[in-house]
């Protein structure tokens, strides 16, 4: 079983004229690492929000087809209850942290599941350690950098010990350095084999870690396909404005030019290889 099935989903906000989704269909499977890219405004965050049952449950509008995450139905199951499956972490990394200290941060919503306090203890300190922030424990998230306030919320969606980590541009609002920690933590999430979907506008971050991409426009997707295969396709990711890997696109137009490339670099090590023998 898929942990995450869209079939057919449309979904049109309150008072908007046309849907922001339109009919997706899409599946998820255990351990996959799938990136979302696509220019603003093509739904990426309304699907995050599908698919932790957001909407239809606390953004309302009109919603048709099933979307279901372990088989549970994501518009009915509450969803504090969806929040153990599906982990979502959004681009405001200040406006999601709510309590006064770190720890209380990843405790709370631990206190409302009702957890006996020793486990409670045992998953704050897993979180913690998960995004290497044991020692800031006590801090005020005020204290911060931008990466490590991200790094809580990643913490808290991982205390609620999710099987699915949704990224929506959790990077988008930190420095390079802060990105660069948020982007390293997703990569060793991937390797303890979390499955995680990761809207992103950095190519070249998705490119070291993602599967599979898919490639959405107004509502749609227009792609969803191995990784290497949606970057090879430089024309058409450009005409959505997007900018795969220098490496790519220079591998790209040598091929143009007659000369013989494969498989295509995605990655600068792969660069490295594919061109080293012009050297
Ligand atoms: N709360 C809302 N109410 C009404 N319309 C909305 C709401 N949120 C988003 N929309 C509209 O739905 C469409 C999809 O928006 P969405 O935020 O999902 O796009 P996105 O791909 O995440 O864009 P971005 O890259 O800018 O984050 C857009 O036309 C947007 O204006
Ligand atoms: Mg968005």
């Amino acid at each position: 079983m898929p942990l995450i099935e869209l079939q057919d989903i449309t979904f049109t906000y309150r008072g908007a004229k046309n849907p922001a989704l339109k009919e997706i269909s899409l599946s998820i499977e255990p351990g996959e690492f799938v990136g979302i890219i696509g220019p603003t405004g093509a739904g990426k965050s309304t699907l995050c929000w599908v698919i932790s049952g957001v909407i239809p449950q606390i953004i309302r509008g009109k919603y048709k087809g099933k979307a279901t995450v372990k088989g549970l139905p994501a518009n009915k199951t509450p969803v504090a209850d969806i929040s153990q499956i599906i982990g979502l972490v959004q681009q405001d990394a200040e406006a999601q942290l709510l309590m006064t200290d770190i720890e209380k941060e990843i405790a709370f919503p631990l206190e409302n599941l009702r957890l006996a306090p020793e486990e409670i203890d045992r998953r704050l300190n897993e979180a913690l350690d998960l995004v290497n922030l044991r020692s800031e424990r006590f801090r005020h998230p005020f204290y911060l950098s931008g990466g490590q306030k991200q790094r809580v919320a990643v913490a808290a969606a991982l205390a609620m010990e999710p099987e699915v980590l949704v990224l929506d541009e959790a990077t988008s609002e930190l420095d390079p350095i802060g990105a660069e920690e948020v982007h390293n933590l997703a990569a060793s999430l991937k390797n303890k084999g979390k499955t995680i979907l990761m809207v992103e506008h950095n190519i070249d971050e998705l490119a070291k870690v993602a599967d599979r991409i898919i490639v959405m426009d107004q509502g749609a997707i227009l792609m969803d396909a191995p990784i290497r295969e949606v970057l090879s396709k430089v024309d058409f990711l450009q005409s959505l404005g997007i900018y795969p890997p220098q490496v790519t696109q220079t591998a790209y137009a040598l091929q143009k030019m007659g000369v013989e490339i494969d498989p295509m670099p995605i990655t600068m090590e792969e660069g490295l290889e594919a061109f080293g023998r012009f050297n």
